[in-house]
Parts: C-alpha cells; structure tokens; sequence
C-alpha cells in the first residue's frame, strides 16, 4: 500500500458524503501508519443574493460575515482533528480560502497527493447530476487517483 500511496487529502465540507469519505480515508490509513492524512476545507466569502454585495453590506459588515464563517470552519475542523487523533498517523487540517475546485487541485497539485478522497455531493443540495461540481471539477483536473464515496 505504502509504495502506491502515503499522502491521503479528504477535502472536507462537513457534508454527510464528506463525512463518510473522511471515515474511509481514515480506515485506509489504519492500514499503514505511516501513510499522512490531510483534510482540507476551503471557504469562499458568500453573501446574500440581492443587491450586489458592495452595495448591501459595508465593509465591516463583509468583514464581520467573512470572520463568523472562518470561525465556524475552523471549529468543524477542530473536531476532525479531534477524532483523526485516534489514528497513530501523521495528521493535518487545512483552512483555505477560495474557489474550493480550483483551491483544492491546486493544492492536490502542490503536495505530492497520493490519493484523494471525497464526496460525490456537497452541500448544495443540487442532484440532478452524477456528481456535485467540486468533485467534478477535481476529478477533471486533479493529477492523481480519486475515490469517490457515495
Ligand atoms: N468547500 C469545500 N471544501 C472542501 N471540500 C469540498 C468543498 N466543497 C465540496 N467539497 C468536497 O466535494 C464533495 C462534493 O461536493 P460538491 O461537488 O460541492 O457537491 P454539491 O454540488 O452537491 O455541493 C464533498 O463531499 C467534499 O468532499
Ligand atoms: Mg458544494
């Protein structure tokens, strides 16, 4: 296992399919403790639909919306770090900011990534396709191998 992969990324929504492509990612790395496990969520500033942004909300408004989201991300990945302690691998969470597609295979693209799992759906709650648009979109770009857990 080790020779075809030691760097597992699980890009994290804290969706149900997110949840479970975290379980699976964590019981391949049980087979081997020396296979590292990241997981990584990336936020993107979301306003409300209306008026254009700028105009609906001042600048500490876009600042104080910008903040509660990063807060209530970094606490969803404090307990991913909680559980992925039980694991004897090395372990990473990351917080991004961006575009999550295009953040994510950069990253995959950046780090030497073995393997990466994730969902096949997101938060949207759109499921008229096969897949959401992030797996979508990495499955498309991403350089190594992907599972998708449904
Ligand atoms: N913002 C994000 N940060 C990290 N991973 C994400 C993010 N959004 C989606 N993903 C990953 O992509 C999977 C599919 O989600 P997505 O393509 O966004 O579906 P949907 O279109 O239903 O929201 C999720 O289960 C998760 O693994
Ligand atoms: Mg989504």
């Amino acid at each position: 296992m080790l020779t075809i992969c030691s760097k597992i990324v699980v890009p994290y929504d804290h969706s149900e399919s997110s949840k479970k492509a975290l379980k699976m990612a964590m019981n391949l790395a049980k087979q081997n403790e020396e296979i590292e496990l990241n997981v990584v969520m990336v936020i993107q500033p979301q306003y409300p639909y209306g008026l254009p942004y700028a105009y609906a909300f001042s600048y500490e408004e876009r600042v104080e919306l910008g903040k509660s989201q990063f807060e209530t991300s970094q606490h969803i990945l404090d307990e991913v770090m909680e559980e992925l302690q039980f694991l004897p691998n090395k372990t990473k969470t990351f917080l991004l900011e961006g575009s999550p597609a295009e953040v994510i295979v950069d990253f995959i693209k950046g780090n030497d990534v073995d393997l990466v799992v994730m969902g096949s759906r997101g938060l949207s709650g759109v499921k008229e396709m096969f897949l959401g648009s992030v797996s979508h979109h990495v499955v498309q770009r991403a350089t190594c191998p992907i599972l998708i857990v449904k």
